[in-house]
């Protein structure tokens, strides 16, 4: 019984604690045939990101071939400490280093894009703002509580959360900019952008080759139909 009611109790503080978030997710356009956005969205990852997440399914060497990625560059911004272009594309953190750090081990992101939408990602990755009851200083409008910091924070600035009253409830509704990043705003939405692309390659690398297949195996089936067009009315000239 007190365990139940201490399983409420902590429920409801957890409740208390967070202002829910009303805001809708952004729209991203998603191309991963744009080999030039997945080359800066793979520099980014390796920049921003790679110091806590693994991508344990992504070889650099693959990568390297999908996005076009010479030798020199793959060598000199990617290949960090003893890394080889056959290895995956690990974190030099360990998770039980992580785990301790943030309270959470920050997760493998080779499949992130298929539970979560590029939508969702690049909201998240742009919906972080002010928040100095949390440890990390900030909270994220889409993900609750996050362990994660704001690593972005240095090209985006921060945000506060607006939030609205009405009926009992309380609700963020918007965030604004409190002070500027090194980038301007349409600059940061264009890096996260990139950054999701990748992600979305990062998440089926196999899908350039396969969306690429499909568009021929289209314009063979078209003219093979027209050909069986062609043939029947050949063989149906007389006949008819
Ligand atoms: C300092 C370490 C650190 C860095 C750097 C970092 N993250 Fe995270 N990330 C975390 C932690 C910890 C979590 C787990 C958050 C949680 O579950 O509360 C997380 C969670 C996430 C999630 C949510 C995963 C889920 O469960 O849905 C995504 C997406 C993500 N990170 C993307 C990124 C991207 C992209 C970058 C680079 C811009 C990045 N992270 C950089 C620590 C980090």
């Amino acid at each position: 019984m007190r365990r139940i009611a201490g399983f409420f109790l902590t429920w409801v503080a957890g409740g208390a604690l967070a202002v829910e978030s009303v805001i809708p997710l952004d729209d991203v356009d998603i191309d991963v045939f744009d080999k030039q956005s997945l080359r800066r969205g793979a520099e980014t990852y390796a920049n921003y990101c790679q110091g806590c997440h693994s991508l344990k399914h992504l070889r650099y060497s693959r990568m390297a071939h999908d996005l076009k990625v010479d030798e020199a560059t793959l060598e000199r911004e990617f290949l960090k400490g003893q890394a080889k272009p056959q290895d995956s594309m690990l974190s030099a953190m360990h998770a039980a280093d992580g785990e301790a750090w943030f309270g959470v081990a920050p997760p493998d992101l080779s499949l992130i894009a298929r539970s979560r939408p590029p939508d969702w990602l690049y909201s998240y990755l742009r919906g972080f703002y002010l928040d100095a009851s949390r440890p990390t200083g900030v909270d994220n409008a889409f993900y609750r509580q996050v362990a994660m910091p704001n690593v972005l924070a240095g090209l985006q600035g921060t945000q506060r959360p607006v939030v609205k009253k009405g009926g009992g409830v309380e609700a963020i509704v918007d965030l604004k900019q409190m002070t500027p990043g090194s980038l301007s705003p349409e600059e940061f939405d264009a890096v996260v952008a990139d950054l999701v692309n990748f992600l979305v390659y990062a998440s089926e690398p196999a899908q350039l080759d396969r969306l690429r297949i499909g568009k021929y195996v289209i314009v063979l089936l078209i003219a093979l139909a027209v050909a069986l067009y062609r043939l029947k009315k050949e063989y149906w000239k007389d006949i008819a």
